[in-house]
């Protein structure tokens, strides 16, 4: 998802700004694998996420979105301002959803400029590996809610476009394939 005001933070050396995959790039729709172990190429990767969403500038990005189909998301919720505060969910599952739900605007770095309300519920419990290889489990709501569940749709192929009307979703990939093809 993308930040709406402009954050540009040096989070670190030796990271790699990848560039992203734009609508309607197949890759898109492709189900990530799940990640079999946290080693130093994994890291790397975490890094360079977070690196490329920092630069977008972004809240949150998954892995498909710079062409790497796995099982991994990056989030900073940091304010302009505020320290930041990486985040890295591997293989992440959501094991519990309120039935309650709670509507943002929301972007995607993968369809740059296009924002529309999503329905999503409110709180949700994640399962899932840190970047320090172990189980964590977190209770999520408000932002950090719609943007995991944002983030873990791309790594099963979903788009947030899916989640609004039929008329307005297609009028969308229209006019992004057409932007692919002037180029
Ligand atoms: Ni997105």
């Amino acid at each position: 998802m993308p930040v709406p005001s402009l954050k540009k933070i040096g989070y670190g050396e030796r990271m790699t700004i990848k560039p992203l995959i734009i609508l309607p790039d197949p890759l898109l729709r492709q189900v990530s694998a799940p990640i079999e172990r946290v080693d130093s190429e994994l890291l790397t990767l975490a890094d360079d996420m977070l690196e490329t969403m920092y630069d977008a500038p972004g809240i949150g990005l998954a892995g498909i979105q710079i062409g790497v189909p796995r099982r991994i998301l990056v989030i900073d919720l940091a304010r302009e301002g505020e320290e930041p505060a990486p985040q890295v969910f591997i293989n992440p599952e959501i094991v519990k959803f309120s039935e309650e739900g709670s509507v943002y605007e929301e972007g995607c770095l993968s369809i740059p400029e296009y924002y529309a309300e999503v329905e999503r519920p409110a709180t949700i419990t994640v399962r899932h590996i840190g970047r320090d290889g172990k189980e964590h489990v977190v209770e999520a709501d408000g932002l950090l809610a719609t943007c995991l569940q944002h983030e873990i749709d791309h790594l099963n192929g979903v788009l947030f476009i899916d989640h609004i009307s039929r008329l307005k979703r297609e009028m969308v990939i229209k006019k992004f394939t057409k932007a692919a093809k002037g180029k």
